[in-house]
């Protein structure tokens, strides 16, 4: 059984320990994070977006009781600090967003932990000297290393479907658009925002373009197509549920049921859990705690027998987010 400790108790941490808590092969043995415990069982057991844990949650001054299980709860800011040692700790999850280098995200390895995984494209980008892993696109190349990264949400969602195309069709060129939900990083009402004076906003009431790293991060994983993908996102006022649009001009031309067809098959062969397809008109609600990394939309695909592709899907960014994270911890534990 792998020991698993999570630092950053939010959105994502929280996600990941729901989905986590069924999963044998995972004990979760500790969470950090500054919001006293009494606190964090509450926000674990009511969720506004996935809804009510059904399970019982109780809490103590230094932990949170779920069903049988007990965790340890802390609150520093500084991971050397943490009992990882003590608590025999194999991987941390780094869902605080605080720790995003190689030195930083580090600290829990001094503290006592073996391997760290970062659910954050690490500061620096692809030039980071913290490895991306993306299931689907090569998590199979893992070799060993204490501390990786599970990329973004959205290049978990466009990641396994580019590689696929780009290995049978041939991208020359490509665009991904994100319409993503808003986050934590946005202001509830007008605020000042260091990074993007847009995720300021009101982000129940608007929809702006921001920057996103997803395009390059997809690029940069898979060979030959570094260079050839471009985007952006689309901050759009719903709370959870996003849709990702690829655009790609192809090496050779192809007709719209033969992409389903070769989707299809990589879900059998190697993306099932991944990837999926849908068979209904979906909305954003729809894909709400659904685990798969993306669900592509049938009706968003426009291929005209020529050299462009356009594929569309939906993704939870956070609960197909977290579902990615845990098959991390696997892989590296
Ligand atoms: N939300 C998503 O859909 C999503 C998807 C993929 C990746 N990510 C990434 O995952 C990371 C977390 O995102 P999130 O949406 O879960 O954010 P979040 O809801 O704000 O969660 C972060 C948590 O970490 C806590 N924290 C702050 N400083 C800490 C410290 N020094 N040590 C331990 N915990 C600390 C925060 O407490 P306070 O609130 O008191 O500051 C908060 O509870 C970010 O890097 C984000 O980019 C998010």
């Amino acid at each position: 059984m792998i020991r698993v400790a999570i630092n950053g108790f939010g959105r994502i941490g929280r996600a990941i320990l729901r989905l986590g808590l069924s999963d044998p092969d995972l004990r979760f043995v500790a969470i950090n994070d500054p919001v006293p415990s009494d606190n964090l069982a509450y926000l674990l057991k009511h969720d506004s977006v996935h809804g009510c844990w059904a399970g019982d949650v109780r809490s103590t001054r230094d932990s949170i009781e779920v069903g049988s299980e007990r965790i340890h709860v802390s609150g520093r800011k500084n991971p050397v600090l943490l009992p990882w040692r003590k608590l025999g700790v194999a991987v941390v999850i780094e869902s605080s967003g605080r720790f995003r280098s190689m030195r930083a995200a580090s600290l829990h390895r001094v503290a006592g932990a073996r391997r760290v995984v970062m659910t954050a494209v690490p500061s620096g980008g692809c030039d980071s000297d913290v490895p991306l892993l993306i299931p689907g696109v090569n998590d199979h190349s893992y070799t060993g290393e204490a501390v990786v990264s599970a990329a973004s949400c959205s290049a978990n969602a466009a990641g396994a479907v580019t590689k696929l195309v780009h290995e049978h069709l041939g991208i020359r060129a490509g665009f991904l658009t994100a319409v993503h939900a808003y986050t934590r990083d946005q202001q509830l009402l007008d605020g000042g925002h260091a990074r993007d004076w847009r995720r300021g906003r009101a982000a129940a009431l608007n929809m702006f373009p921001s920057a996103s790293d997803a395009a390059m991060v997809v690029a940069s994983l898979i060979p030959g197509m570094r260079n050839r993908l471009d985007g952006m996102t689309l901050r759009v006022p719903v709370p959870d549920g996003s849709l990702m649009r690829m655009i790609f001009r192809l090496e050779r031309p192809v007709e719209q049921e033969a992409v389903h067809e070769l989707i299809s098959e990589e879900i059998v062969e190697r993306l099932a859990g991944i990837v999926s397809i849908a068979t209904d008109p979906l909305t954003s609600k729809d894909v709400v705690n659904d685990t798969h990394s993306i669900v592509i939309d049938p009706r968003g695909t426009l291929a005209d027998s020529g050299f462009f592709l356009a594929l569309t899907g939906w993704y939870d960014h956070e609960w197909g987010y977290a579902a990615r994270v845990l098959d991390l911890v696997k892989t590296i534990a």
